[in-house]
């Protein structure tokens, strides 16, 4: 199949990259020349593992390209995936669908022949409505079937997601159109991935409803924890004894300092804006929201708690900044509403992390940055783990002892033991477990 992916972020440069590995031939369209001069030179403008070994085995076998011109790629193309960004719009926390009616607009004026244009883009209900109106306005000859294919993958264990997925949804009820996805997925197929189709609106919906459902267990674990931590219960225990009931289920059970990133909130923030646009109210998402909201200060306070209430003249090193591990994305990171709170009450900030550190400077310019999380720990009246990169599950814990000037330790991700941390001298807080000092 030749396909066009419009757009190389986490899911553009990562479908475009499992495609061509697949044995499709795939061109990327890439609008910012920063990012498509990277590219050209071998380099991977995102950190995702193992990104950088894909693309560069399918560049040398010439299924891979990029490109800034969509032209003759789209003219030639069986299916145009559009993965382009659908940030929140600013001030009232609905889709941003600028990008994709753009993408929209340049694709209509190069179609040639059938062609499927998919949305991979996670977009509210009624905008594959909305790109096929543009369409058909640009080009009213066009033959083209416009499909929904939300993406479901997670930066950090992206490729692998996308080449094991738990199933593959499919928007559009056109056979032609079915028939050119069949084919693109068909590796997956024989993999058991379950293709499932239904109606456009539908597979909109898909999308929303899991990143809403998910973000409602994070935040339920959440609370539960702010309810463990006053009554002396262990959170994580909670999280096992219930996640063990095949009815829950143990995943997205692990309380923490409320979720962020580069799609719960924007995507939790588009469906309740929809469900008013339609009268309905959506009030367990609204409550998801606000709950969230409120937990940001409230890791602060954690945190000036454990320093004895007052900041003012302490100083705080952060291991971990990224909205999770494995990934250099920092969009609606904890870690930003958190050291901006920190800074407020009069600390001063010090941080590391292993990939985000160059990302984060830019929403983050009034903090230290350290080359290690030992040289972060130096001379710091506390340390906080915000992200649980895996190289913050094995630090030595004497060394760390050694540097920092006060041994407090406050742990958003509950990486460490809290007997253990006493064992160590460290005052220990974690979230939703009894406190050991
Ligand atoms: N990041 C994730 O983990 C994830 C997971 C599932 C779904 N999604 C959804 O996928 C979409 C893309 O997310 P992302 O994180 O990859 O975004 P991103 O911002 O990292 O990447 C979008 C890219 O599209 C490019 N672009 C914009 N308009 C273009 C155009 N007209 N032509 C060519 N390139 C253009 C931008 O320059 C940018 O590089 C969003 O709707 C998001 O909600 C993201």
């Amino acid at each position: 199949m030749k396909i066009v992916m419009i757009g190389t972020g986490y899911v553009g440069l990562v479908s475009g990259a499992c495609f061509a590995d697949f044995g499709h031939q795939v061109v990327c369209v890439e609008k910012d020349a920063g990012k498509l001069s990277a590219l050209g030179r071998g380099e991977i403008p995102i950190f995702e593992p193992d990104l950088d070994r894909l693309v560069e085995t399918n560049v040398k076998a010439g299924r891979l390209t990029f490109t800034a011109d969509l032209m003759d790629p789209v003219g030639e193309a069986d299916a145009v995936f559009i993965a382009v960004g659908t940030p929140s719009r600013r001030g009232d926390g609905h889709a941003d669908l600028s990008y994709v009616h753009v993408a929209a607009r340049e694709i209509a004026t190069a179609l040639n022949g059938f062609t499927v244009v998919i949305t991979k883009s996670t977009v509210p209900i009624g905008t594959g409505d909305d790109v096929e109106r543009i369409i058909r306005e640009t080009n009213p000859a066009a033959d083209v079937v416009v499909a929904s294919n939300p993406e479901f993958l997670r930066e950090g264990a992206a490729i692998r997601d996308f080449k094991h997925p738990d199933r593959i949804v499919v928007g559009t009820d056109d056979e032609r159109a079915q028939k050119v996805i069949d084919e693109i997925y068909r590796p997956l197929y024989l993999n058991q991935a379950p293709i499932m189709y239904t109606g456009r609106r539908t597979a909109e919906l898909i999308k929303y409803a899991a990143n809403a459902f998910l973000a409602t267990k994070v935040t339920f674990i959440n609370e539960i924890a702010d309810l463990a931590e006053k009554t002396g219960a262990d959170v994580q225990e909670v999280a096992r004894g219930i996640g063990l009931d095949n009815r829950i289920g143990s995943k997205f059970l692990h309380a923490g300092p409320g979720f962020g990133g580069s799609c719960f909130p924007k995507d939790t923030r588009a469906l309740v804006k929809t469900a008013q646009d339609y009268d309905v109210s959506l009030r367990i998402v609204e409550a998801v929201l606000a709950v969230n909201e409120n937990r940001k200060r409230a890791m602060a306070r954690k945190v000036s708690a454990a320093l004895g209430g007052n900041l003012r003249g302490k100083t705080v090193a952060v291991l971990g900044l990224a909205f999770k591990p494995n990934t250099d994305d920092m969009r609606e990171a904890p870690s930003i509403p958190l050291i901006t709170a920190l800074i407020d009450q009069g600390a001063t900030v010090r941080a590391y992390d292993p990939e985000s550190m160059q990302q984060a400077r830019g929403e983050l310019p009034d903090i230290q940055y350290c080359s290690d999380a030992y040289a972060c720990a130096k001379g710091a009246d506390a340390l906080v783990i915000v992200t649980e990169w895996e190289q913050f599950r094995a630090l030595d814990l004497k060394r760390l002892k050694a540097e920092l000037k006060q041994p407090i330790v406050v742990d958003l991700r509950n990486i460490y033991r809290p007997d253990e941390m006493a064992a160590y001298g460290f005052t220990y807080d974690s979230v939703g477990r009894p406190q050991k000092s």
